[in-house]
């Protein structure tokens, strides 16, 4: 028997499936037709295209600069950082899309004037476009990538938004048109499929049954090489046909995306068009397979900061991705000649479908599309690295072409034969009855397939037709309702998925939840979403919401919990995150503008809800920080995340809780300097209330392993068995996302400022700990006590005027942890216990206090002895501007205490802690350039130094000749002991100043960590700004006094100096 197959590319099915034909052709990766010969050794490179967009919001918030620049196809990429550091780039076409452009009339993007240099969608489509439907109608195969981080354009190149159509849309258009101006020459027909990779997993995006669990298959096969299974392949015959299919798939990735709590940046979308020419008069059919692939966001490729968590970022999650790097990086060596032993096609699911596109028998161009951002430098830069390599990828394409009527000959010859043979059997005398039969048989199977083949185009288009027209009346429908009644639309964070479902709110009441037996319902899915939701009321043309006891539902970024009623654009989120923007009756839409209704909206919203505003509504006002604004963003884009994380863990019964924290960097820093803030998330266990802290890169890792095992138990719940005490909530723990192993947790921080030490005051400070959000998490005693080399204590005679007396001298102190009060750790739960930790100057390793358990009030009682051997420059100024940041860590139970590890740590036979050792050559540390830089400040300070010394011999001796003077004029009455020198007094009075300027630094820092409480309404606000005010006061008050204290301090000194001057002269 001949393999139909062969000759069709398109198998012949008998399934259930009557409209379509489930094909099992993806991509022949070894062509099993004939290649021309002229073709069988030319090599195509990779062609690559590279295009910048537009500034998005968020860039333009954040008065972005850009950082990208074009002359013709070269592109260059600067530094933010360093302004001399740039790269160059040459790729065969490189796209201006992002300035110098207005929207006309019909809302198209185009040049601002005609023959500007900004790129539309036409251009890009005339180079790139027109090429792959030249090389299809050749016969070559053809592949476009669009590759590039989250929102830098890849969906708007290839499929596009609204009016502005990107390359699908255009090739398909095209392509019709040039199958009807080609008409008299050959027959065609084009089968359009489209499919999405997720987690490995195909899905199909046109099927119309039920999602099969665990995805299609990709099998493979020697002839064609890898394959999926059972795809719907639809055949087509005009643009709006293929149009309308892709709306259709758009559609399905949206509820697939929200059902399955899935992100759509993960997965890859796959359009696959086979084109088959029949070319009558020649006898000839060729066939070109074209995809069109629209791939993951690129930034997941480096397993982002995961590197810190003790679960490796989801395998599944981007190795279709990685596997691709691989691929492109295996197949750009081959091509500049080494040897490459294996190129990792197999290893995933990407690679296996598009193996013919890489290295193999297509023409392949690559899309890379970047922000022009600074702010996104890191990553354009390593997607013009990316598509650097592509570049290198040389193809072997051929065109696939077979004799057209072979196999209908061969099938009527035989018939011919089978025929000749019957009526010989005739003749003979119906001796052979079995024979006859099965003669006859054969006869009718051979005949029913010629006349498949022949009918097998026409009788598919007729069935999709029929299909088309179907959705086609659906989409018609949908439209007069849109015309007719309010809805609700729905808004992804992907804006390509945004606006695809609508649900309408017809007259009368409507359920809405996971409810779809009653009649009158509306039947949604998502995390969080109850069987009975919320109930709309659509009643004399007012629409209202009533939330179901116990169901989430926010409107405009608050929760509400009453019957309320909804306005025309009035968001909506029902469940953990299922967004929804609420469309009135068409009277009250007017003209306005929808688009500025997004995601981040929804999410700024709900933020500014929670008290996290951009500061935006000082309008007009100057630009927000920078680094405020990436935490701002960073704050919304976590807040859903961590919505979904906890219903999650509730649904799968984990027990933990997550809640996002603003954590502020000064807290850490030595000097105090309010510089960034950064996002933690707290995780806490219900039931033995333990904490961890997690950072933002963290979080990001365990949602997509919890969504996995989420998703896990979506299919065992939907599947037949149903087993009590489900797998995935019984995960090992060792593989849990929402466990971890209990850790010390970091709780907060207080500042003892240094610079007594610089006067060898001693310090005694009752020191606020801080927690990240600003509350107070302990009183803690400490004091910080000059002292010999033995330990023992200085007196106020060895209080120092000018410190820099101290250079090159041994500097001994003690850092005294005395007693930690009022611990609100402890008082949260008492089976805890606390450590503190520090690190000082150029210490490599933080020291830790004995832990102390399951008291409010412990005490610690920790002193540590700290030498510095010559004290240098640089740590007497490091003295004198910084504070030791002493960290409370909480410990918790089954954790272990922190060890201090003195590895690198230099201490004496006493114990001592060595901080600086020898004179400036021991400075040299770092690098030779910083190292003659500080020689020569350490040689200006000498020279210095030199001076001061001389003038203070001068001093020195003028004194003593003083002294001498009174004691030989007999006032030896008032003694050293009773009447103190000048110095002394001096000595005791900056003791008191800086005792009073420590104290206006907490005052300091308290007033920078002083906001607002997250619930605050008006009133919690003027009682905020009343507070702030007396802290204000309190603090000016305080710093004058001691300015004061000091200038009388000073005026008594120096007129007691003239006096006794006076008594003296
Ligand atoms: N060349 C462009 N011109 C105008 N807007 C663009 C362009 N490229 C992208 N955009 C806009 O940027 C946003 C993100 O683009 P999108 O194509 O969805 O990103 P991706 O698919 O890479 O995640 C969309 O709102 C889109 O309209
Ligand atoms: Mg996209």
């Amino acid at each position: 028997m001949v393999k139909l197959e062969y000759f069709s590319g398109v198998s012949l099915c008998a399934g259930a499936d009557h409209s379509v034909c489930q094909s099992t052709v993806l991509i022949p990766a070894c062509c099993t037709m004939r290649a021309k010969a002229s073709d069988m050794h030319s090599k195509d490179c990779v062609r690559v295209a590279v295009r910048v967009r537009p500034f998005n919001k968020r860039e333009r918030d954040a008065g972005s600069r850009c950082i990208v620049s074009m002359v013709s196809s070269s592109i260059t990429i600067q530094d933010p950082r360093e302004s001399q550091s740039r790269r160059i780039f040459c790729f065969d076409y490189a796209y201006w899309s992002h300035s110098s452009f207005t929207q006309d009339r019909g809302g198209l993007y185009v040049p601002e004037e005609p023959g500007g240099r900004y790129a539309d969608q036409n251009s890009v489509f005339q180079d790139l476009g027109e090429g792959i439907l030249e090389n299809a109608l050749q016969g070559y195969n053809a592949t476009l990538l669009a590759y590039g981080q989250t929102g830098s354009g890849k969906s708007y190149s290839m499929v596009g938004y609204g009016p502005n159509k990107g390359l699908v849309p255009k090739l398909c258009d095209r392509l019709f048109q040039a199958i009807r101006e080609n008409q008299d020459t050959r027959q065609c027909q084009v089968f359009f499929s489209m499919l999405e990779i997720y987690n490995e997993q195909v899905v199909d995006l046109l099927s119309r049954g039920s999602r099969t669990p665990g995805g299609l298959r990709v099998r493979e096969e020697q002839q064609r090489g890898f394959y999926v299974e059972g795809l719907r392949t639809v055949p087509c015959d005009s643009a709006p046909q293929v149009e309308q299919l892709m709306e259709q798939g758009t559609r399905t990735r949206t509820t697939a995306a929200t059902n399955m709590n899935a992100n759509s940046s993960r997965s890859h979308m796959l359009i696959i068009l086979q084109l088959k020419q029949i070319f009558s008069k020649e006898s000839i059919t060729k066939q070109s397979n074209i995809n069109l692939v629209d791939l993951a966001g690129s930034e997941r490729q480096r397993s982002s900061g995961s590197e810190a968590d003790r679960l490796k970022e989801g395998t599944a999650i981007n190795l279709s991705l990685t596997t691709l790097g691989n691929v492109i990086s295996s197949l750009a060596d081959v091509a500049v000649g080494k040897k490459v032993v294996h190129i990792p096609y197999r290893d995933s699911v990407l690679t296996k479908l598009l193996q013919s596109a890489l290295g193999g028998n297509s023409r392949t161009v690559m899309i890379a599309t970047l922000s022009p951002a600074d702010i996104c430098y890191e990553e354009s830069l390593s997607t013009l690295r990316y598509a650097e390599r592509a570049k290198r990828i040389q193809n072997r394409a051929v065109v696939n072409e077979s004799p057209t009527e072979r196999l209908v000959k061969e099938l009527k010859a035989e018939n011919t034969r089978l025929l000749q043979r019957l009526s010989r059997l005739g003749q003979e005398g119906r001796r052979a009855n079995d024979e006859t039969k099965e003669l006859r048989q054969l006869l009718t199977h051979n005949e029913l397939q010629i006349r498949a083949i022949q009918t097998l185009w026409e009788q598919h288009l007729q069935e999709a037709l029929k299909d088309w027209e179907q959705q086609y009346a659906n989409i018609t429908q949908e439209r007069r309702m849109m015309q007719m009644h309010p809805y609700i639309l729905n808004i992804n964070e992907d804006a390509q998925l945004s606006g695809v479902v609508k649900l309408f709110i017809q007259e009368g009441d409507w359920d809405i939840g996971l409810c779809d037996s009653s009649l009158r319902s509306i039947s949604i899915k998502g995390l969080g979403i109850q069987e009975r939701h919320a109930v709309f009321r659509n009643e004399q043309r007012r629409v209202t919401l009533t939330p179901v006891a116990g169901s989430k539902v926010i409107i405009n970024g608050n929760a509400v919990f009453q019957t309320t009623e909804l306005q025309h654009l009035d968001r909506l989120i029902l469940g953990s995150n299922c967004t929804y923007l609420f469309i009135g009756y068409p009277s009250e839409r007017g003209g306005d503008d929808w688009s500025r209704y997004d995601y981040d909206y929804f999410q700024s919203e709900l933020a500014a809800a929670e008290g996290i505003h951009l500061g935006e509504s000082s309008a007009g006002s100057s630009q927000t920080d920078p680094s405020l604004l990436a935490v701002f963003y960073d704050y919304i884009k976590l807040m859903p995340m961590v919505a979904e994380a906890n219903q999650m863990s509730q649904e799968l019964n984990k027990g933990v809780q997550f809640k996002l924290e603003i954590k502020n960097l000064a807290l850490s820093d030595s000097k105090g300097h309010d510089l960034q803030k950064e996002i933690v998330v707290r995780v806490t266990s219900l039931g033995k209330k333990q904490v961890w802290m997690w950072s933002k890169a963290k979080f990001v890792n365990r949602k997509f392993l919890m969504e996995e095992a989420y998703q896990l138990h979506q299919v065992e719940k939907s599947g037949d068995n149903r087993v009590e005490g489900l797998s995935t909530a019984a995960l090992p723990r060792d593989k849990d996302p929402f466990w971890d192993p209990v850790e010390p947790v970091l709780l907060g921080t207080a500042h003892l400022w240094l610079q007594s030490l610089a006067f060898r005051i001693p310090l005694e400070e009752q020191l606020e700990v801080l927690g990240s959000e600003g509350t107070e998490e302990a009183i803690l005693q400490a004091q910080l006590v000059p002292c010999t080399s033995t330990g023992l204590p200085m007196g106020e005679d060895d209080i120092l005027i000018d410190p820099s007396e101290l250079l090159g001298r041994r500097l001994d102190f003690q850092l005294v942890l005395e007693q930690c009060c009022g611990l609100r750790w402890i008082r949260e739960a008492r089976n805890r216990g606390v450590q503190i930790g520090f690190r000082l100057f150029n210490c490599s390793q933080p020291l830790y206090s004995p832990a102390v358990w399951h008291n409010v009030n412990p005490l610690l009682d920790h002193r540590v002895h700290f030498a510095a051997l010559h004290t240098s420059k640089c740590l007497l100024d490091y003295l004198q501007s910084s504070a030791v940041v002493l960290e409370l860590w909480g410990l918790q139970e089954g954790c272990t205490d922190l060890i201090s590890s003195l590895e690198g740590v230099r201490m004496t036979t006493e114990g001592i802690f060595i901080i600086e050792e020898a004179g400036p050559t021991d400075t040299a540390l770092v690098d030779s350039g910083e190292l003659s830089c500080s020689v020569r400040a350490l040689q200006q300070d000498m020279e210095e130094l030199k001076s001061v010394n001389a003038s203070l011999r001068k001093e020195n001796q003028s004194l003593r000749e003083q002294l001498n003077a009174a004691k030989n004029g007999g006032e030896s009455v008032r003694g050293r002991s009773v009447r103190p020198s000048c110095d002394a007094e001096f000595a005791r009075a900056l003791k008191v100043f800086y005792h009073c300027m420590t104290s206006v630094k907490g005052q300091v820092q308290r007033l920078r960590r002083h906001r607002p409480s997250e619930e605050s309404d008006l009133l919690g606000l003027r009682l905020f700004v009343d507070e702030q005010s007396r802290l204000l006061r309190d603090f000016s008050e305080q710093l004058e006094q001691s300015v004061s204290t000091l200038k009388q301090d000073v005026a008594a000194i120096v007129r007691r100096k003239r006096e006794r001057s006076g008594i003296w002269s």
